[in-house]
């Protein structure tokens, strides 16, 4: 019989059964096969070549209240802040002058100052034409998508977290729905927004089939970015207590991912670092060709604590560190935009 790495290599896709085995599997000889194809079909894409996108937190007020998310609206804990334009700008300054060619505001779910980076997201298209402006803000109204894409926006970051409506259910407040979610997802597409999607591995009650469902999404909805990480409790939210998932899994994920949608982009995730030393240029080497550094106000670091642990690296440092990491495994980085190629 064919092996099940040979059948994923060819098909792109395998049987729920299959995925299974591979998700559950154990035989380190299978997961080294593994992530060596995934890594093989990266570096056939993009080259030993990754792209930096530079992280802006600009906003930690958020109306959501995701029982797994440090700076949900319930937490009387966090700090809340929202960085002026000036700031904001300022640090896609420092990112540009660094070398980044992509800038991602991030920050929580928040449609009245997200009116506000409307004008934002004007002045740095006006001020740098040659970036791409990446948005990740949650669920908004649609008119406020399609006013942040005429803006200039280019891509959006909108995790699926998990694809099955129960366990949805069961990590968001009522109300929340991942139908809900997956029509922002078709919506943002719509407009022109390269989509990123994706999942947390390990999240509390999370089982094999929820992956599958995880993956079979992915593969039908084909989004430009996949960013997937593991869940890592923050002690502040009522999921504080669960065990924080696992890197190996998250690694396979990246693999498998790789293998299914060659073309995307999928960052090595800080989450992943926060779990795994080396945990960063693991991730690039299972298959992921996209590492973010974090270029928010040192002042604020810790008041955007989505998980316990998270690290407050600045993104110079953590450049020269990516720099040197890279290298020593006969990689570089592609200082370009990065935007989403098929090949
Ligand atoms: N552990 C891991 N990832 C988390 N996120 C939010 N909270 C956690 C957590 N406790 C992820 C979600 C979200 C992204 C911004 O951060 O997937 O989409």
């Amino acid at each position: 019989m064919e092996s099940l790495l040979n059948r994923l290599m060819r098909d792109r896709t395998l049987s729920d059964k299959d995925l299974r085995v591979l998700l559950e599997s154990r035989d380190a000889s299978l997961a080294e096969d593994l992530r060596r194809a995934a890594q093989e079909t990266a570096v056939s894409r993009f080259g030993k070549q990754v792209y930096l996108r530079g992280l802006i937190e600009w906003s930690n007020v958020c109306r959501n209240d995701c029982l797994y998310c440090g700076i949900r609206r319930s937490n009387g804990n966090v700090a809340r802040y929202t960085l002026t334009a000036r700031e904001i700008l300022n640090n896609c300054s420092r990112a540009w002058d660094m070398g980044l060619r992509t800038f991602v505001l991030q920050g929580g779910e928040n449609p009245r100052g997200a009116e506000d980076l409307v004008e934002v997201v004007a002045q740095i298209r006006a001020q740098w034409p040659d970036v791409a402006i990446t948005l990740s803000l949650g669920e908004l109204p649609f008119d406020l998508y399609a006013r942040l894409r005429q803006a200039g926006a280019d891509r959006f970051l909108l995790r699926h977290e998990t694809a099955t409506p129960e366990h949805y259910a069961r990590l968001h407040p009522a109300g929340m729905t991942i139908e809900h979610r997956l029509g922002c997802l078709r919506e943002l597409r719509r407009l022109g927004f390269q989509t990123g999607m994706g999942m947390m591995v390990g999240s509390p009650w999370q089982t094999t089939e929820n992956l599958i469902a995880d993956l079979r999404l992915l593969e039908d909805f084909r989004p430009e970015m996949i960013g997937i990480g593991p869940f890592i409790p923050q002690k502040d939210t009522p999921l504080g207590e669960f065990p924080a998932g696992s890197p190996e899994l998250t690694l396979k994920l990246y693999s498998i991912v790789r293998l299914m949608l060659p073309d995307a982009l999928i960052p090595s995730t800080t989450a992943l670092s926060t779990q795994m030393a080396g945990g960063r240029l693991a991730g690039i080497l299972a298959g992921a060709n996209v590492i973010m550094p974090n270029f928010s106000p040192m002042d604020r670091r810790e008041d955007y604590s989505i998980y316990d642990g998270k690290p407050a690296a600045d993104g110079a440092e953590t450049l020269e560190k990516i720099k040197e990491e890279l290298a020593a495994a006969g990689y570089s980085i592609n200082p370009v935009r990065g935007d989403y190629l098929q090949h």
